[in-house]
């Protein structure tokens, strides 16, 4: 009987369907993992044993199926990254001997979340005056739609890629900000305001049903407080301390107030930024920050630790920063308690820098070794488990990876010089590495083990 009303459930889904002129959903992720996968840790090891395994193979198990139930797994990626999936000419769930196709499948299939590194950004959006560019959004969304995924929006406040007019007392002023500022002709606050206050009412009026989840500012903090002109932002010098209350951070609030009242209640609003893994000083920063914001009301649902950490990265001081900043729960649930349980902390923007120790001042072509392979894989693997514990606890939400593959990370170019780094679980020629079987075991036994 169950068998019966499911097959007439789904006919006459495909006849409303066929009625309205539209496509059925295809099942993109479905397509592109050959079937039968339980994703047990038993069944993971066959693979993990196999040799040069592709990440878009079909016969690779998902590597977001072993963290369901348990956090989100997302990736960022250019918009260029996914144009495969948008070419008449390709057929996205066959198999494909062009990278591109292949590495826009392996977003497709991997990972739920969704980022794009560069196109959601104010000085790509906004470029002039009374200027919207959403396209390489709209195209995120679509994707994201076809493949289920959840879409995180990056970034509206920061001080870099960020128009440059916002700043100007004059828009069209060809100077620099640092001219602007020696010279006298910034913007002014109402200026600035105006701007932007305009920008994320266009763009969460256009947004607000698709992209749930914000980075509404990014890398607002130095190391220990707003950040200053000394520190390349403009925002507190012109903005400044609106309410009189000792702190020029008063253009955070009027931003998240805006995304606030634009994209409305459902919108999850965070702040994000680095080094938040280790330097308590910016964690108190964060702390305090948030904490008063949120005692004036500005609702803010979570904080993102970017997480660019490095192979040496200290995994017990990483947990107790992000046990301090979800201590900021407590805050949130008593000053919005129609919202208890609503903050969260994501892990926005992660890779591992494999410079370090001897080799970080190093620079070139270096050849990693299957013995660095192997100490990064037991690091990524630490780091699961940590994140995994406090996933568990209901203080995290997400993992989001920054980067498809180690060759399209922008860890391979520092201070303008490039050097071969290999920061993400997925080599340049798209074989899976041993840190990608090291983060899928660890969640498979956590499933495992409840
Ligand atoms: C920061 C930003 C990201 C990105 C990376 C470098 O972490 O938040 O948007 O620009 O730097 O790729």
């Amino acid at each position: 009987m169950k068998k019966f009303l499911s097959i007439l459930l789904a006919l006459s889904l495909t006849l409303g369907l066929a009625a309205c002129g539209e496509k059925e959903p295809v099942d993109y992720k479905g397509l592109l993992t050959k079937e039968g996968f339980t994703y047990s840790a038993d069944e993971l090891e066959d693979y993990a044993a196999m040799d040069d395994v592709k990440v878009y193979a079909n016969d690779l198990p998902e590597l977001d199926k072993y963290f369901e139930g348990l956090c989100d797994l997302g990736v960022a990626f250019g918009a260029n990254q996914i144009s495969p999936f948008f070419d008449e000419n390709v057929d996205f769930t066959a198999e494909s001997a062009d990278m591109n196709v292949q590495i826009a499948q392996s977003i497709a299939k991997h990972y739920n979340m969704y980022v794009l590194g560069n196109e959601l950004k104010s000085d790509h959006c906004n470029p002039a005056p009374d200027t919207y560019n959403f396209d390489d959004g709209d195209r995120l969304v679509e994707f994201g739609k076809a493949m289920g995924a959840k879409l995180r929006g990056h970034t509206i406040v920061w001080h870099s890629q960020v128009p440059q007019w916002w700043f100007k007392a004059d828009p069209n002023d060809t100077s620099s900000l640092q001219d602007c500022y020696q010279n006298g002709t910034l913007a002014s606050r109402e200026q600035l305001t105006e701007r932007l206050e305009t920008y994320i009412t266009e763009l969460m009026t256009h947004f607000k049903d698709d992209i749930k989840i914000w980075d509404v500012c990014n890398e607002v903090l130095n190391g220990s407080g707003i950040r200053q002109v000394a520190d390349d932002s403009y925002w507190a010098e012109i903005i400044g301390d609106v309410d009189g209350n000792g702190y020029a951070d008063d253009y955070v609030e009027i931003a998240f107030n805006k995304a606030r009242e634009v994209g409305g209640d459902d919108l999850v609003l965070m702040i994000n930024d680095f080094n938040l893994e280790w330097q308590d000083t910016k964690v108190n920063a964060m702390y305090d920050m948030v904490e008063r914001m949120l005692r004036k009301g500005v609702r803010i649902d979570g904080v993102g630790f970017q997480s660019h950490i490095g192979l040496d990265c200290n995994v017990a001081k990483y947990r107790s920063c992000l046990e301090k900043i979800a201590s900021l729960s407590e805050v949130y649930d008593e000053c919005f308690p129609e919202y208890k349980g609503n903050f969260r902390i994501q892990i926005t923007e992660l890779d591992m820098n494999m410079y370090v120790g001897s080799l970080a001042g190093e620079y070139g072509f270096h050849v990693w070794t299957d013995e660095d392979y192997e100490k990064q894989a037991q690091k990524y693997a630490e780091l699961t488990e940590m994140f995994l514990d406090l996933a568990q606890e209901g203080k995290i939400d997400a993992i989001v990876f920054w980067g498809t593959d180690d060759e399209n990370s922008w860890l391979n170019n520092m201070d303008g010089k490039m050097r071969r780094n290999a920061a993400l679980l997925v080599d340049r020629d798209l074989t899976v590495k041993p840190c990608f079987w090291s983060v899928a075991r660890a969640a498979a036994a956590r499933k495992a083990n409840g």
